[in-house]
């Protein structure tokens, strides 16, 4: 079967790199290389310094996987691969899905956590989330929809696009589906550290459930996108070892200095996320007035965490040509709903940047012109 083009990706590909401000992007502000070479210790500082550009280990670098078992109570650096975040999805559902599987995946969302599976032959059944209930993604529907044969559950908490984050009553309720139904969990945690009120931050998947695999990595929270490092923690060692095997189809192993650099940024995880973390609530801040203000024009759930929102615009019948007259006219990007697969009702804000103050105002301008707001 034929994979879908990614469309977000294309969406970005024609615009991130031309529009003036990335008003829709779900990664924290980018941390310069020289900000965290300055954060490296003694240790670090010495591997970069005296790094050879040689081919690095399949599974990542020991003392990297060990910096990413730390995030886990139950994992432990054995249980940890290395990967590129969007290929640890790729690698993943080739490791556990055959054929005719049938996959339950939430729905909005990143489009290869479902279309990886769908281009495998795999049947899949979207998971929507309720928007009414501040986008709930109620368990009774995962329970409705999950079936004897299915293979695997796709969640991902905070969720992109909407912000949602499950109370911990209603994501071990999840856990305990998946697990009566024996079937594998995929919990992408990209946006995992981001949430609003620390206290709502989930348990890591794979330490609530043997069957689970956590995806993470540093693109999101931690802002370094550019490393192209995320990781899966998993205690079946069994898949893992197959993922293991996969990626010597695709990347064979990671790039050596993103690998140090990465050491560097989770040893120093605290100060960057609590960096990463002001500046989204300060943003949050600043689309509480902007929603207050444009009321008319809008209606949006505070997303509960991540960097992203999902608001519905009552002003316009179709948010895919609004955008693109957006990006034309004024150099601001965002994405509609239809990028998604999800209508054409909502856009995506996103709020991680440190320019967001100047572009929500350019955005304002703007819709005061237009709707004479
Ligand atoms: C939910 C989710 N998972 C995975 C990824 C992939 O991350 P990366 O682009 O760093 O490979 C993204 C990126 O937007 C994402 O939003």
């Amino acid at each position: 079967m034929e994979i879908q083009p990614f469309e977000i990706e294309r969406y970005f590909a024609a615009h991130e790199f031309s529009a003036r401000y990335l008003l829709s992007s779900s990664d924290c502000e980018s941390l310069s290389m020289e900000e965290l070479v300055s954060m490296a210790d003694g240790e670090t500082s010495r591997m970069w310094k005296n790094l050879k550009l040689g081919y690095t280990e399949s599974c990542g670098h020991p003392l990297l996987r060990s910096s990413v078992s730390e995030l886990y109570e139950e994992i432990s650096s054995g249980e940890v691969i290395i990967t590129v975040p969007e290929e640890g999805i790729f690698l993943l559902m080739h490791a556990l899905l055959a054929p005719g599987d049938h996959v339950v995946c939430t729905f909005p969302g990143y489009q290869s956590l479902y279309e990886v599976a769908r281009s495998m032959g795999c049947e899949v059944s979207r998971w929507e989330p309720d928007e009414g209930r501040g986008w709930r993604f109620d368990p009774e529907t995962l329970a409705r929809l999950i079936r004897p044969d299915t293979a695997l559950v796709v969640i991902n908490f905070p969720h992109n696009p909407t912000g949602y984050v499950p109370s911990l009553q209603d994501f071990d309720t999840i856990i305990d589906i998946t697990r009566q139904h024996g079937a594998y969990l995929l919990s992408d945690e990209m946006y995992r550290y981001l949430e609003i009120e620390p206290h709502t931050m989930l348990p890591p998947a794979c330490d609530r459930y043997e069957m689970a695999f956590t995806l993470s990595g540093l693109s999101k929270s931690f802002g370094l996108p550019g490393l192209r490092i995320g990781w899966i923690a998993t205690r079946y060692r069994k898949k893992l070892e197959k993922i293991a095997m996969l990626k010597d189809y695709t990347t064979i192993c990671g790039s050596a200095p993103s690998e140090i650099l990465a050491i560097a940024a989770l040893r120093n995880r605290n100060r960057i996320i609590k960096k990463q973390l002001l500046r989204v609530k300060e943003n949050l801040c600043l689309l509480d007035s902007f929603f207050r203000d444009y009321h008319d024009l809008f209606s949006w759930h505070r997303p509960k965490g991540g960097s992203v929102c999902f608001p519905r615009m009552r002003a316009v019948e179709n948010t895919c040509g609004f955008c693109e007259q957006l990006v034309d006219e004024t150099g601001i990007l965002l994405v509609s709903s239809c990028i998604f697969g999800f209508g054409t009702h909502h856009v995506r804000i996103g709020f991680g940047r440190e320019n967001f103050p100047e572009a929500i105002e350019e955005l304002s301008a703007y819709l005061e012109k237009r709707f004479e707001a």
